[in-house]
């Protein structure tokens, strides 16, 4: 007796119930197996027997049998698809990502705002065609003030007053002693001595005063200007000077040039700039000196081995927390320092 002969049409049907009610593609599977597994499959088996069965009975059976493995066929189709749907919506339940929620927003840090300016500052005088160049902030002393045309006793040392460094042993001569540098003019007579005119360049860093007030304090940036050539002038200072002040501050600002003393430069030239917000909150008053300048002074063209007779042209240093103060009616340097986010996040 062939067994599909023994097992009647109910036998199936609870085969395709159990197919329709699989819990997982895993029972599917078995059950897969179970039925149409190549060697011992129950179905596979019943189809192989009818080749020995009469050609009557094979036709019969052979209807019956290949009706019923259509069927099953059809609940595995069924069933696969409905597992299917069910494991995406499940997925969705439980590792739902909504690409349209906003989350908390990162915060990003930035540069502190000295830095982001002398960016700017670079930016500005390098399209005005200037190199720029660093130095050390520990300076000797003839680097600071005696090629600078300020010898030992000059008055303006006293303006300068800045930190000695002790050494031990003491320096041989007076013009080796270690200082924190005032200004960044060494700057320029570093830049003169390794390199020949003509040439533009600016030296932006950290210089070291002993003075600490609202718009004084002990270590602040200057960014040094030199500009050398045969027939650099008074109005090509003046054009530059202008320049940086409207590009960098503001292009309304007011500003005005008055004679000043340097010992490097003659003439020398300061520039005020008008302070833009209220009056009554900036410490100095109507006026904030933002830069020194001038021509340079001979003897200092000299001291580098450039001839004054072929060259000339002019120098500037600018107080960057100044600039940015007037820029952002800042009325106290010290905020520039002590590391308020609540300030430092305004720029
Ligand atoms: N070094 C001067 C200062 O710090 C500024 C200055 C630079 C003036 C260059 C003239 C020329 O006060």
């Amino acid at each position: 007796m062939l067994l599909a002969m023994s097992m009647d049409d109910t036998l199936w049907r609870d085969y395709e119930k159990q197919i329709l009610g699989a819990a997982d593609m895993q029972a599917l599977a078995e059950i897969e197996q179970k039925l149409f597994g190549r060697k011992s499959g129950l179905l596979t088996l019943e189809l192989k027997k009818l080749g020995e069965a009469s050609p009557d009975v094979r036709k019969v059976q052979g209807l019956r049998l290949n009706g019923l493995k259509q069927k099953l066929d059809d609940a595995f189709v069924q069933r696969r698809q409905e597992l299917a749907e069910k494991s995406a919506g499940s997925l969705a339940e439980t590792d739902a990502i909504d690409i349209t929620l906003e989350l908390p927003k990162k915060e990003r840090g930035h540069l502190h705002l000295i830095p982001e300016f002398i960016r700017s500052v670079e930016e500005v005088f390098g399209r005005m065609g200037f190199d720029v160049a660093t130095g050390p902030e520990i300076e000797t002393e003839d680097f600071n003030f005696n090629f600078l045309n300020i010898p030992e006793t000059h008055p303006a040392r006293d303006t300068q007053d800045t930190f000695h460094i002790a050494m031990d042993p003491p320096a041989k001569n007076q013009g080796d002693n270690l200082v924190l540098r005032t200004h960044t003019s060494p700057g320029q007579i570093r830049y003169m001595q390794s390199h020949k005119p003509p040439f533009r360049v600016i030296c932006p860093g950290k210089v070291y005063r002993k003075d600490a007030d609202a718009t004084h304090s002990p270590m602040f940036h200057q960014f040094e200007g030199l500009m050398i050539g045969e027939d650099v002038s008074l109005a090509n200072m003046k054009a530059v000077m202008i320049t940086a002040i409207r590009e960098l501050i503001s292009s309304t600002a007011e500003f005005r040039f008055r004679t000043g003393f340097f010992p490097f430069v003659e003439p020398g030239l300061e520039v005020d700039m008008r302070w833009q917000g209220d009056e009554t909150e900036s410490r100095e008053g109507r006026w904030l000196e933002i830069v020194g300048c001038g021509m340079v002074h001979p003897n200092v063209l000299k001291n580098v081995g450039i001839d004054p007779a072929k060259w000339q042209g002019f120098a500037f240093g600018f107080g960057i927390e100044r600039m940015i103060m007037l820029k952002h009616q800042i009325p106290d340097l010290r905020s520039f320092y002590e590391g308020d986010l609540r300030f430092l996040r305004q720029f």
